[in-house]
């Protein structure tokens, strides 16, 4: 729909205007820093950074009805800049005007309710968000979109020329930045490192597909985290990991969109997301804590983040119920099956320390937990969700297991529904999939393939059948009659079917 065709009181609202006044601030030291050069750690003491707009109170100067309103309305709009994650603008990138928005299709991704089967076998009404329907098939993009448009825009105003973006990554996160850096080439070209023969191969052929330089470096995730980010402290690079405080914006869009799709109504509502760097359980947190501090929604969520047992720094962290006594300590990771996750030593457990204090402080009462679960629920629950229709990866998988984990230990109760975060498609650790059902996980993963769950393909080549076609000598007549009939015959036997 053309501007013009809109309500008049909303049209001046529709296409935003770069605006606002984001500067970095320190999370220890409360320093702060103007955004003209990327910074991801502060230059005075060191510690993480984020974000802040410090015109916020412009915002505020909107109702939350009007917010809602603006909102709504600029779904029905056709500007590509506004398509995805910058449909929430003003709060994820205020000061960048829309020519220098990277928009690849990602953002607004399904949210599925659960069939009837699987809510009553968990026992609460449930939905995934689908973010493996992301362009690069993850959550990452929606990132990897606003730290590369930032990008963008340093290009254009001359602030920066022949970028060189880095990361680390389990896998997705490469994906992304080699995806979106790909697009910008050759003002941007971007390097990636990877733990060596702990990311998929499904994972590994996304940016050498997109043409980046990929490093594989012996070790687990937080040995090549440590390698970026002595690259970022003594070289002239652009740190694409979720410690890249503009990563964290554009992934609070997650929120805004599960806020709009509930029409804005978050009461006796549940996000589960699994942990691992922990940027996106920041993200979420703070993307709620906005909404709900303009008055776009009343009630923030309760906030579940789920870890596997083999790699669980923040579960442990939180083990600890009195504040004054935590201490955070990583955690040496063992092999898991979900492997993106797989991270003792988390770059964003400041942030996350700080925003869940705030998030229950908002709440009134204590509205986030952490879940543990095994590497055997997250391949049972993963499969069980395949086969009603979803396409979660491990880390779906794993959300869902650690819905069951809080909905037997009452942290969420039966009338609540859920959202659970669908991080990956499932197509990126098939070998996961694939070694359950060949039975052949190593001793360290703990898993049991259940039989129920199990599949494989059978091959139908019955002994008698004498000519069968191959590429390339197709069969004709009579010989194809036989093929087509004595195929059909075994099927049907193996399938136990009736004759009509
Ligand atoms: N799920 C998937 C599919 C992931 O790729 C990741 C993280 C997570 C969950 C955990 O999210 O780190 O924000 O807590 N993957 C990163 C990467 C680390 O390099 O791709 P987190």
């Amino acid at each position: 729909m053309r501007v013009n065709q809109f309500p008049e009181d909303i049209q001046p609202y529709l296409i935003p205007e770069p605006s606002g006044d984001l500067i970095y601030r320190c999370l220890e030291c409360g320093e702060q820093f103007g955004i003209r050069h990327l910074l991801y750690t502060c230059p005075g003491c060191g510690h993480v950074l984020l974000l802040y707009d410090a015109g916020f109170d412009r915002l505020r100067e909107i109702s939350g009805t009007l917010w809602r309103k603006i909102f709504d309305y600029r779904r029905m709009l056709n500007i590509p800049a506004l398509n995805g994650i910058y449909r929430y603008h003003e709060l994820i990138g205020p000061i960048l005007p829309l020519d220098s928005v990277v928009w690849l299709g990602e953002g607004h991704t399904p949210v599925v309710e659960a069939n009837a089967r699987l809510q009553r076998k968990v026992g609460l009404r449930f939905y995934f968000k689908n973010d493996g329907q992301n362009p690069s098939a993850s959550f990452k993009d929606r990132g990897m979109a606003s730290a590369l448009s930032y990008i963008q825009y340093l290009i254009k105003q001359g602030y920066a020329s022949d970028v060189l973006a880095v990361c680390a990554s389990t896998g997705d996160t490469s994906a992304a930045a080699a995806l979106y850096a790909s697009f910008l080439h050759p003002d941007v070209k971007s390097a990636v490192l990877l733990p060596h023969k702990r990311v998929t191969p499904q994972q590994l052929s996304q940016p050498l597909g997109s043409g980046a330089m990929v490093f594989e470096v012996p070790g687990v995730f937080d040995d090549c985290m440590k390698i970026v980010e002595h690259l970022s402290d003594h070289y002239n690079v652009a740190l694409l990991n979720s410690k890249n405080a503009w990563r964290i914006l554009g992934q609070e869009s997650y929120s805004y969109e599960i806020a709009q799709g509930f029409e804005y109504d978050m009461a006796g509502k549940t996000v589960v997301a699994p942990v691992g760097n922990a940027g996106n359980i920041t993200a979420i947190m703070s993307g709620f804590l906005k909404f709900h501090d303009l008055g776009i929604i009343d009630d923030l969520p309760r906030i579940i983040g789920v870890q596997s047992e083999h790699a669980n720094p923040v579960y442990k962290y939180y083990l600890e119920p009195d504040p004054q006594k935590r201490r955070f300590e990583p955690v040496q990771v063992k092999p898991s099956v979900a492997q993106a996750a797989m991270i003792g030593n988390p770059v964003s457990m400041p942030r996350v320390i700080r925003l869940v204090a705030e998030y229950n402080r908002r709440a009134g009462e204590q509205k986030t937990f952490v879940v543990e679960v095994s590497e055997q629920e997250i391949m049972d629950w993963q499969l069980r969700a395949n086969r009603n229709g979803h396409v979660v990866c491990t880390h779906g998988g794993e959300c869902l297991a650690g819905l069951v984990a809080a909905r037997k230990s009452g942290k969420i109760a039966g009338h609540e529904t859920a959202v659970l975060d669908s991080t990956a498609h499932a197509l990126k650790f098939a070998d996961f999939q694939q070694m359950y059902f060949d039975n052949n996980f190593p001793e360290e993963y703990g898993i049991t393939p259940r039989s129920e769950l199990i599949n494989a393909p059978e091959l139908v080549r019955p002994p008698d059948l004498k000519h069968v076609p191959e590429p390339g000598s197709p069969l004709a007549g009579k010989q194809l009659e036989d093929f087509v009939k004595r195929i059909a015959e075994e099927i049907a036997v193996r399938l136990d079917l009736k004759k009509v």
